[in-house]
């Protein structure tokens, strides 16, 4: 019995030496010293033994025990320290590292950008920027802009109508705030107007709803140079320093004269053509690209505002109107219009 509890002592020693891991250390806890362990079933008959082995095997095996218990508090010591040790290393942070990135938080869409670039420019030669209704009523829309009741230049614009209001439209041009930026504030006026008008329209080039800019001046003494070298600015501002534009009389039945604006072609520099020979695909050969209308504010508009103190005898001036899309389209090379307002991302987050 004596031999035996050496034994037992000895092998728990060296199993206990070995051990790995705490879950490996309750097991041999359990094993040794557990309530149905060898050593503790041969304490527990202690009672049964002759009276003369009892004090040789009773003290044999509590002495057994406690180096035992000792053994086991000493390996979970080590082990609580090295286990320590490793979730230290495991969990290490480089406290020196730089900060997560903030996450992405967009950007402005394309059309907004693009407004606020021509903003910047026209603020920059002293104009304001006023917004307007979009629903609007035929008599800013069109009559007091020279459209009168009935006339044909109403048809060429495709326009929405409300339907129990015909006469309450959604406006089809930014130009209704022509007269309205009139009816507040007496000239001399430096105005711009950036916003969304609406038509009937929808392919590659239009969309039902899109996006303007009217710049309206009116002052004693305002020419038409004053219209070319204000736009001059503008393309140069935006589609680079070296661009020219060019007026073509065309008509608008609020301007008298009518032009239609075109701005030597960036891509190809004006000349129609690549390296190569090859035809300019932006200008399609020919040099210049169409990019907004304009004129001289007729007198008749001027008109409608004469009692805010625009008399067409004595102030004048010019106004134009661009298509925010198709300045976008052209400065960045955009095939479809449409794609503006898919809202797809992929589209959309190239222009930050
Ligand atoms: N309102 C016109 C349109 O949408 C554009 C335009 C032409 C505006 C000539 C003007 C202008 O102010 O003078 O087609």
């Amino acid at each position: 019995m004596l031999d035996r509890i050496e034994e037992i002592r000895n092998e728990a020693e060296t199993a206990l030496g070995k051990v790995g891991a705490s879950a490996e250390l309750e097991e041999l806890r359990i094993r040794y010293l557990g309530r149905k362990a060898e050593l503790t079933t041969i304490l527990r008959g202690i009672a049964d033994l002759p009276p003369a082995e009892r004090g040789a095997v009773g003290g044999a095996g509590n002495k057994a025990r406690k180096e035992l218990e000792a053994l086991l508090e000493e390996a979970a010591a080590r082990l609580d320290a090295s286990e320590l040790d490793a979730k230290l290393l495991a969990d290490r942070v480089d406290v020196t590292l730089p900060g997560a990135p903030r996450p992405p938080v967009g950007h402005p869409h394309l059309i907004a950008r693009t407004t606020r670039l021509i903003e910047d420019v026209m603020v920059g030669l002293g104009y304001t920027v006023a917004e307007g209704p979009e629903i609007e009523h035929d008599y800013y829309n069109f009559t007091a802009l020279n459209h009168p009741e009935g006339h044909p230049a109403r048809m060429l614009q495709d326009t929405f109508y409300v339907q129990s209001h015909p006469e309450v439209l959604l406006r089809t041009h930014t130009s209704p705030m022509q007269v309205r930026a009139m009816e507040t504030q007496p000239p001399p006026i430096f105005v711009i107007v950036p916003g969304k008008v609406y038509r009937r329209d929808s392919d590659a080039t239009h969309s039902p709803m899109f996006h303007q800019i009217e710049g309206l001046a009116i002052a004693e003494g305002i020419t038409l140079a004053d219209l070319q070298g204000t736009l001059l600015h503008l393309c140069r501002s935006v589609f680079g320093e070296e661009r020219e534009v060019r007026l073509r009389p065309h008509f608008f039945p609020f301007t008298e004269p009518s032009v239609e604006v075109d701005v030597s072609c960036f891509q190809c520099g004006g000349s129609g053509t690549l390296a190569g020979g090859k035809r300019c695909n932006l200008c399609k050969g020919q040099g210049w690209i169409e990019i907004l209308g304009a004129g001289m504010v007729d007198p008749n508009v001027l008109g409608f505002v004469e009692q805010h103190g625009y008399d067409p005898e004595r102030v004048q001036g010019f106004a134009f109107g661009l298509g925010v899309e198709r300045v976008a389209m052209l400065r960045h090379g955009v095939p479809d219009l449409r794609r503006f307002f898919d809202n797809d991302v992929r589209m959309v987050g190239q222009f930050s």
